[in-house]
């Protein structure tokens, strides 16, 4: 049993960590421990200061200590005396915000939760449990019921929380974060994922400051410039060694995530739909669903918990017939062409890309309605012929002959004013009455709330998708979203578009995904504008970035990596010099580079010359020789791109036979050492060898002295060597 109940104390044990929490003699739920095992009640480390201006509870007569300002809380409300970041805040019909929540009832159930109209992690009944604990406003009837999905194997938790309204009049719910931790002991610091467009999860890590310190999005979606995970570290925590938490939110929307630490320095952690873009009302009777989070600790550094998240986000989050497998190896041709394309180019570049072992032609932006520039179109998705003389049809049909997939763009969210959509749906749109609406990138967004809308979308791909071979969408979605008003709901309800708005946009993917299960979804926007595990649940990759510039990219894969797993993260070889930053690197380091993801190409692979050619027919064999190793084997960030010279990352096979090392080195520099670095993850008694080299190294001398790099001769220069195991052969079992 990974849950069990005693003495009012709640027991939550994966493979090697412990959730614990009491129910006090007040009702009061108390958080008592998360981290590794004990065997233990942890509820020895309260303690109950008496810390001035933190009131007390009612019942607790004169035990001036008793407060619930002071005490780790399970999950905190707002209004009733604690004065750190609340989980939940509503306002009741008479005005007033407050609850105080006590706990009444629990339950145990053999099976991992359900979350209707939301992605949730899914587990067979013999992988999960949960944990339904309710707590109960007494005055206002109402109920807060955690939810707590605990995955032994993986060591992770998945919490959930629903709000019931048991009372006579609707409430208002103004803040509902699904989770809430406090941590009473501990020196903290915290990394967070922050960036731009085409600079997406710069790794940032920073002490935690007295107050709040917050990552968050309000732009209707989880954000290039915040990404709804995070890491908290005990001081000194490196990839390797120390205690940290992780939490990842499964959604798509808008997200907070604050952290808070207190006068005495405990720190408290919310995370949740964003309270700034969100409000509710709970009519009589009726419930909300919060998002999902997915929760784990490793006691032995970042690079463990890590492994985690990926081997729970591959497994039991991303779903569907490439949820494992291989992926095709595909050539877009956005960089390639931009708008400017017809049937003929269309066909030289998969010509080419097929001779050279790719196994899938992407047809980006600009194949439907009038779509010459990104000022029309959006809103049409049906074939522009001026384009594609003789139709979809015929070009698949075409590709398909030279042996390869076929995949399309599609920005379904997305109108274009001046499109045929528009004109007969201007109402679509979402829009403020008696306001200009704000475009970006010209483009107006469609309102995801309206189930007409949503009916509209499906209709229509699902025409393309059914009538055309198409084996592979790529689901964009290029702008972030303001003016935020629906004729759909009533003045007093607006607040609720921006979760309505994730509502339909996942019902549409539902639909979707379930009607054409061979389809190979993957996400976008803008490249990594919405990475989240809520979009990983529909779609198994996701163009990490807009940026393919290799150097840039190490470090935009690198900040990726600590949440999401490899075989996620959409990864191309692009022309030089770069389209984003003019920079030129070589076509091994591009390789290198976008080899650690799912891999393509972006470019015309008419306009190489022949030694390049060979390079890349080399790449594409040696990305499906190492295909399998770079999915299922465990992924190590060997160095830091912000503090060394380099990015260097390995791919080590669960049986630690095979590894792949990889990686760039920044800048050169004359009459140097050559860069050493140290690998991870190897058998320490066993021994290794660089295939080709005569040398034994044993797994312990690498991971403690490490191995010298080859003399680097110029800038971003490419890394990649694979060891084995002495006495491993082709023959001996795999991963
Ligand atoms: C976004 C995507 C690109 C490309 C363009 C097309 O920017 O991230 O890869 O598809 O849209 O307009």
């Amino acid at each position: 049993m990974a849950i069990r109940v005693e003495n009012n104390v709640f027991y939550l044990e994966t493979a090697h960590t412990l959730y614990q929490m009491k129910a006090d003699n007040f009702g009061v739920l108390q958080h008592l421990w998360y981290g590794p095992k004990t065997d233990c009640c942890m509820d020895y480390l309260l303690d109950y200061p008496d810390v001035g201006f933190s009131g007390n509870i009612y019942e607790a007569g004169d035990q001036r200590a008793y407060s619930l300002n002071t005490m780790p809380l399970e999950y905190a409300a707002g209004g009733v005396g604690d004065f750190r970041v609340p989980a939940v805040c509503v306002t009741h019909e008479d005005g007033s915000r407050a609850l105080d929540l006590r706990f009444r009832e629990c339950h145990i159930k053999n099976e991992k939760y359900n979350i209707p109209g939301l992605p949730a992690v899914y587990a067979d009944a013999s992988e999960a449990e949960t944990l339904e604990i309710l707590l109960k406003d007494t005055a206002s009837q109402v109920e807060v019921i955690l939810k707590y999905g605990v995955l032994s194997e993986t060591d992770v938790i998945t919490r959930s929380v629903v709000i019931r309204n048991q009372g006579d009049t609707p409430i208002l719910i103004n803040r509902v974060h699904s989770l809430c931790l406090d941590i009473p002991y501990g020196d903290w610091e915290w990394v967070h994922f922050h960036g731009r467009h085409t600079m997406e999860r710069q790794a940032e890590r920073a002490p935690l400051i007295h107050g709040i310190q917050e990552s968050s999005s309000t732009r209707g979606t989880s954000s290039h410039q915040q990404n709804p995970a995070v890491l908290l570290c005990e001081k000194g925590c490196t990839e390797t060694s120390g205690f940290c938490i992780g939490a990842a939110l499964m959604y798509s929307g808008g997200f907070q995530t604050q952290i808070e630490r207190d006068q005495l320095d405990q720190v408290r952690v919310v995370m949740g739909v964003n309270p700034d873009t969100f409000a509710w009302t709970l009519s009589a009777g009726g419930c909300f669903y919060a998002p999902e989070v997915i929760l784990s600790c490793s006691d032995h550094g970042m690079g463990q918990l890590s492994h985690h998240f990926h081997d729970l986000i591959r497994n039991h989050v991303c779903r569907g017939k490439y949820k494992l497998s291989k992926r095709p190896v595909l050539i877009n041709n956005w960089e390639a062409t931009y708008f400017d394309f017809d049937e003929e180019k269309i066909e030289s570049i998969a010509k080419q890309a097929s001779e050279l072992g790719i196994d899938m032609m992407v047809l980006d932006d600009g194949w439907f309605g009038k779509r010459d520039s990104d000022t029309s179109g959006l809103g049409d998705w049906f074939v522009n012929e001026t384009k594609l003389q003789g139709g979809l049809n015929r070009l698949v049909e075409r590709i398909n002959r030279m042996g390869m997939k076929f995949g399309l763009w599609f920005e379904p969210e997305m109108i274009s004013e001046d499109s045929e959509l528009y004109r007969k749906h201007a109402g679509w749109a979402i829009r403020i009455p008696g306001r200009n609406p704000t475009r970006s990138r010209s483009q107006l967004v469609l309102d995801m709330s309206n189930p007409e809308v949503v009916e509209y979308l499906y209709q229509v791909m699902s025409k393309v998708l059914s009538e055309n071979h198409v084996e592979y969408v790529k689901w964009d979605m290029n702008r972030s979203i303001c003016d935020w008003y629906t004729p759909t709901l009533p003045n007093s309800r607006q607040a609720e578009l921006p979760h309505r708005y994730i509502l339909g946009l996942y019902r549409l993917l539902e639909r979707l995904t379930h009607d054409f299960p061979d389809v190979l979804f993957e996400g976008c926007s803008g490249g990594g504008g919405r990475f989240d595990a809520g979009m990983l649940y529909y779609c198994p990759q996701i163009w990490c970035s807009d940026d393919t510039d290799a150097h840039e990219r190490s470090f935009i894969q690198y900040g990726t990596s600590f949440f999401y797993p490899i075989s996620a993260v959409g990864s191309h070889v692009s022309a030089v010099p770069n389209h984003q930053t003019g920079r030129t690197t070589s076509m091994r380091t591009r390789g290198t580079v976008a080899m650690a993801g799912s891999f393509g190409y972006e470019l015309d692979l008419n306009t190489l010359d022949r030694q390049e050619k060979e390079e890349v027919a080399g790449q594409v064999t040696r990305y499906k020789e190492y295909q399998s190793l770079i999915y299922n084997g465990l992924y190590y960030r060997l160095s830091n791109p912000y503090e060394e010279n380099l990015s260097v990352w390995s791919f080590v096979s669960k049986d630690q036979a095979e590894v792949l090392v990889q990686g760039i080195v920044f800048r050169a520099s004359s009459n140097s050492l050559r860069p050493r670095i140290r690998l991870a993850g190897l058998a320490a008694d066993d021994s290794y060898m660089v295939p080709g080299e005569e040398r034994v190294y044993t797994g312990r001398a690498l991971m403690s002295g490490g191995i010298l790099l080859p003399d680097i001769k110029g800038d971003d220069v490419s890394i990649e060597f694979t060891l084995k195991k002495a006495g491993y052969s082709e023959g001996s079992p795999k991963l």
